[in-house]
């Protein structure tokens, strides 16, 4: 078995969009990943994710940007208004678990903290199955914990969720049927043909793909934003008043740290890649995004700093290729992201994406490092995520 790892931005974006590499990333994490969408291949990944993709439309998006997230932001962040501080890698978990959660269709009835805790701790135990392939524990005792968890799921939100829609579709009230993932797989059932435990897995991986990768860009952005701002103090006032800014922001510190630093994948058949190498039957080959997203004749000497002002590369993005290319690029972009602007964008009429959403409410309320207390990095990961990261409101509202 030969590796062929791909390091800079060119090859890297190519070998990304081969159509005859399949997804291999979570070839160990059967127990949560199998047939899911980032897993399906060729013609039956086509039909699911084109079927899925009606939902990621920009009315939607408005749709959910303008009335539902502001709640949903507002009432995750209500425990800390008094204490006026918060983990803010704890909170991120919360507040973007909930706003996948209503997207994906996992209904919240209560909207309570209680809630969030128990959906909070479904989504820990469905990430230790996706990686179970990096997992130092007893990897059969990680999947029976996979199991359980995925049937408590079923009983205390999925079923209710699928029967809650299934009896406003028998009772034709589209009126009420909330758009969203799952609504759109019960309603093309017959099409679809969906076994029950890939249904539970789609939606339960939604949630995965949705909370797992924004928390960790959100602390990220806020790290960087802060560091900014103190090496570059004329620019804090932007940060309140320029919307758009905020959003760059984010676009280029998600180019730097990447949420998964390597995409994975492995041939159907003999390949030719894009170094003009051959990748054979059982081959592997590694698409490491964390350095493409770095590589200076790409983004520039300083393609290793974080720099807002950044303009985009030559038909590249600002955040290189950290939500993939080809048939598996990330279908979540832009509810994540935003559109990207352009100089004449109406910054009250523009579409910024959950995690700026997130961050202008912090940013409005002043929230800085809590200087008494030291973020960590998260030890339990060779990813170079934030493990805890307390912040400190200094205004409240
Ligand atoms: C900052 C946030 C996010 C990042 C960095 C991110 C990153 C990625 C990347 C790199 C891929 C490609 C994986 C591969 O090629 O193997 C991907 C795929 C995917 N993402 Fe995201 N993602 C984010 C947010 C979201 C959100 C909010 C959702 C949905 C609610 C989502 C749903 C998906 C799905 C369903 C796929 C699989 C697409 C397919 O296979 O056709 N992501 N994402």
């Amino acid at each position: 078995m030969t590796e062929h790892i791909f390091t800079n931005y060119d090859d890297a974006a190519n070998a990304l969009r081969i159509k005859d590499l399949k997804q291999s990333l979570y070839d160990d994490g059967e127990v949560i990943m199998d047939q899911v969408l980032v897993c399906l291949h060729g013609e039956e990944h086509k039909k699911r994710r084109k079927l899925e993709n009606k939902i990621f439309t920009r009315d939607i998006f408005k749709y959910y940007e303008n009335e539902v997230f502001p709640k949903t932001i507002d009432e995750t962040l209500e425990p800390y208004k008094v204490s006026g501080k918060m983990d803010l890698v704890d909170y991120g978990f919360r507040v973007l678990l909930n706003l996948t959660a209503d997207f994906s269709g996992v209904d919240r009835p209560k909207k309570s903290k209680e809630e969030t805790e128990t959906l909070l701790t479904l989504l820990k135990i469905f990430a230790s199955g996706a990686t179970l392939h990096h997992s130092t524990r007893d990897h059969e005792e990680v999947k029976e914990e996979v199991k359980s968890a995925l049937r408590d799921f079923d009983n205390q939100f999925l079923k209710p969720s699928i029967e809650r829609r299934k009896t406003l579709i028998e009772k034709k009230d589209f009126e009420n049927l909330p758009s969203d993932i799952l609504t759109i797989l019960l309603v093309n059932d017959d099409d679809l043909n969906l076994p029950y435990d890939v249904l539970q897995r789609e939606i339960a991986f939604y949630l995965l793909a949705g909370a797992q990768t924004s928390i960790h860009s959100l602390v990220h952005v806020f790290h960087e934003i802060h560091e900014w701002v103190t090496n570059n103090p004329e620019e804090k006032n932007k940060m309140i008043t320029d919307p758009i800014f905020v959003q760059k922001c984010f676009l280029e510190s998600t180019r730097l740290h990447p949420s998964s630093p390597i995409a994975l994948r492995k041939p159907v058949c003999p390949v030719k890649l894009p170094n003009d190498n051959e990748a054979g039957l059982g081959d592997s080959v590694v698409i490491d995004l964390y350095n493409s997203n770095r590589d200076k004749k790409v983004f520039g000497n300083d393609a290793d700093k974080f720099n807002p002002h950044r303009e985009p590369p030559n038909g590249q993005n600002l955040y290189g290729l950290s939500f993939g290319l080809g048939m598996h690029s990330c279908i979540g972009r832009n509810l994540a992201a935003g559109v990207n602007s352009k100089p004449d964008t109406d910054p009250n009429n523009h579409h910024y994406g959950t995690v700026t959403m997130i961050l202008r409410e912090l940013i409005s309320r002043n929230a800085i490092p809590d200087p008494d207390d030291a973020p960590k990095m998260d030890d339990k990961t060779k990813r170079p995520n934030w493990g805890y990261y307390p912040i400190v409101f200094s205004s409240k509202r």
